[in-house]
């Protein structure tokens, strides 16, 4: 969302703890679970630029797609990560959280001594099995403190464990959620598309979303756990407009 300071427009922002219970409190008088998602290990720019041990290179930014991601060679990036979500999980009293996975550059990996050293030891194939292994390492985290994970579809890239959710949002990777209904994983459906609300109604107009067939890519319908329509606030101005994005849609 934006916030002005000093008249100009900024993007960003973040809630206190108290402001989270807040939240929680509100959606819960109205049935509605709030699941958190800090996503890791791509887009955490502001994390991996303000705390040291995170990031592969003490020099972070944005590369040719995607900003600098965390380092999975380093076990303080690690312990980084998990600590974030221990502070995370007692203020969402909810079955799921969702970790990201999306969108990582993987070029810092195949230049990070630390990361290398990491696909040596572990006997990984390369960078994709790395960002499965970081995956992997934090859903093993949720397991032990109780929660199910979520991650975009990239999360399949390097192979996943069958407990994972998978939303699927690359409406053009549509072999993701047969891959993943085959090998047994629940599919939240949103390709972008259709699903993407801040985006313009192209193809994302009322008719188009509600006669898409959400089982389309499934090979298992039974594990399409439902669909989603996002919408991302980065080019919204105002509330007003936000919510003429959402409604009727
Ligand atoms: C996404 O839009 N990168 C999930
Ligand atoms: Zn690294």
């Amino acid at each position: 969302r934006y916030r002005e300071i000093d008249s100009k427009k900024m993007y960003g922002g973040f809630y206190t703890q108290e402001q989270i219970k807040d939240v929680v409190a509100y959606a819960g008088e109205r049935g509605i679970d709030v699941i958190p998602e800090i996503d890791m290990p791509g887009h955490m720019l502001a994390a991996v630029s303000n705390y040291d041990g995170v990031a592969c290179f003490a020099e972070t930014g944005w590369g040719h797609t995607f900003s600098s991601p965390v380092c999975p060679g380093k076990d303080s990036a690690l312990e980084f990560c998990k600590n974030i979500y221990k502070e995370i999980i007692p203020l969402f009293p909810y079955e799921y959280v969702h970790i990201g996975g999306d969108e990582v550059a993987k070029e810092n990996w195949e230049k990070c001594p630390d990361c290398q050293a990491r696909i040596k030891a572990l006997g990984l194939k390369n960078e994709h099995e790395l960002q499965s292994w970081f995956i992997d390492q934090m859903e093993q985290f949720f397991t032990q403190n109780g929660k199910k994970m979520i991650g975009w579809d990239e999360c399949i890239e390097g192979g996943i464990s069958n407990t994972t959710t998978i939303s699927w949002w690359r409406s053009w990777a549509k072999d993701a959620p047969t891959i993943a209904t085959k090998q047994g994983n629940k599919v939240i459906v949103m390709p972008n598309h259709r699903f993407y609300l801040d985006n313009d109604e192209d193809q994302a107009d009322l008719q188009n979303i509600y006669t898409y067939d959400v089982a389309e890519h499934a090979a298992d319908p039974s594990l399409i756990f439902g669909v989603q329509g996002a919408l991302w606030s980065e080019r919204i101005p105002t509330i007003h407009r936000l919510f003429y994005q959402a409604f009727p849609r």
